[in-house]
């Protein structure tokens, strides 16, 4: 399975990897590589390195999830961090050649809306899959910060991660033919820059549940066509980005949390949709836009693309930073202070 590991060294790369390995190994140097714009590769400071479990240091547990574990970790020989998630394998043979198919697309996945994938190896009978850590978090743990310290998330930022996720969906779309398949806020990362990612398409979602038989298929973001006929178009990934997006401004799930797993299946599908609450101060176009997301028949539901032009994410795409500047808003969660100029 070539893809379970990088290319080896290669001493014709050595000039171009001496950013990474000379005197200043920090990782911050490493990741402070300008963003390439439009999806062509950002340089990868790993390249010339085969991934093993043994270079890996633990920095600390980011989480756990239905698929698996996701911890910080630091790449020893060359001090890159990154984020690695351990998911469990079936070691039978159409897993296997699925996973690979799946991991090629990963590894041809540019954007900077999409995670940075650095490689997998495996690791015991675990699949370790390392990817660029977003030290700001999931949207998940940023809405709960936010709620904990009594704030709320501005309409402008849920209109810039609007647009990001919907950019990352279009870009998986067009470019790769892939359809997210869970998106929810804990798959939507931050970096400290501001910039805004997805995570947990294909590989380490959908594909590892399914295949490994390890999580029964219920989830709050499920689209009702899904639950009745477990066909998966391209806009229900829509249909879960309205729903993320309720919550993210809620700082809650919108769906009563009493529910049995056949209960919320029965409610997603019988109940009317989630909307903002009247009496919140929400502009009439994101709640339109949330309504369109959330057209329960998914043939007149808006594609990724389609959505795009919704006056919510067009008034959101020509605000500058000077309007919303997403750097300074998640510094400002985190309280984070930058020393490297010290
Ligand atoms: N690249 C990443 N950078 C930072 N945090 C991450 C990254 N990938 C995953 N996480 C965090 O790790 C935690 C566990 O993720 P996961 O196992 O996918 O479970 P789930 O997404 O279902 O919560 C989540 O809070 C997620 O946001
Ligand atoms: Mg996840």
């Amino acid at each position: 399975m070539d893809y379970l590991a990088r290319n080896p060294r290669d001493p014709a790369r050595e000039t171009q990897y001496s950013l990474a390995s000379g005197a200043d190994r920090s990782p911050r140097s490493i990741r402070s590589i300008p963003e390439t714009p439009g999806g062509t590769r950002a340089p990868d400071p790993l390249m010339n390195y085969t991934l093993r479990p043994e270079d890996m240091e633990t920095v600390k547990k980011l989480g756990e999830g239905a698929g698996g574990t996701v911890s910080k970790v630091k790449h020893l020989p060359t001090g890159f961090v990154m984020a690695r998630k351990h998911v469990r394998c079936d070691p039978n043979p159409d897993f296997q050649r699925l996973l690979e198919r799946e991991l090629k697309t990963l590894d041809r996945c540019h954007s900077p809306w999409i995670v940075t994938f650095y490689g997998a190896y495996m690791d015991g009978d675990e699949l370790a899959i390392c990817m660029e850590y977003c030290e700001g978090g999931s949207m998940e743990s940023v809405y709960k910060h936010v709620a904990d310290s009594g704030k709320t998330i501005p309409e402008k930022v849920l209109g810039k991660i609007s647009e990001a996720v919907l950019n990352g969906l279009v870009y998986l779309h067009k470019m790769h033919h892939v359809i997210h398949r869970d998106l929810k806020p804990s798959n939507i990362v931050i970096t400290m820059e501001g910039n805004i990612k997805l995570c947990d398409f294909g590989v380490s979602g959908d594909l590892v549940n399914s295949l490994a038989e390890t999580f029964v298929g219920t989830s709050y973001y499920m689209a009702p066509e899904r639950i009745q006929g477990g066909k998966y178009p391209v806009q229900s990934d829509v249909w879960s980005l309205g729903l993320t997006m309720i919550e993210i401004a809620q700082m809650k799930n919108p769906f009563p949390n009493n529910l049995a797993p056949f209960e919320l299946l029965h409610y997603i599908v019988n109940q009317p949709v989630p909307s903002l609450p009247e009496d919140e101060p929400w502009s009439g176009d994101f709640r339109d836009f949330l309504a369109q997301c959330m057209i329960k028949d998914y043939k007149k539901r808006p594609t990724p693309e389609q959505i795009m032009e919704h006056p919510f994410i067009a008034d959101s795409s020509i605000r500058t930073k000077d309007e919303v500047d997403m750097k300074a808003w998640i510094r400002g969660v985190w309280g984070y202070v930058d020393r490297s100029t010290d």
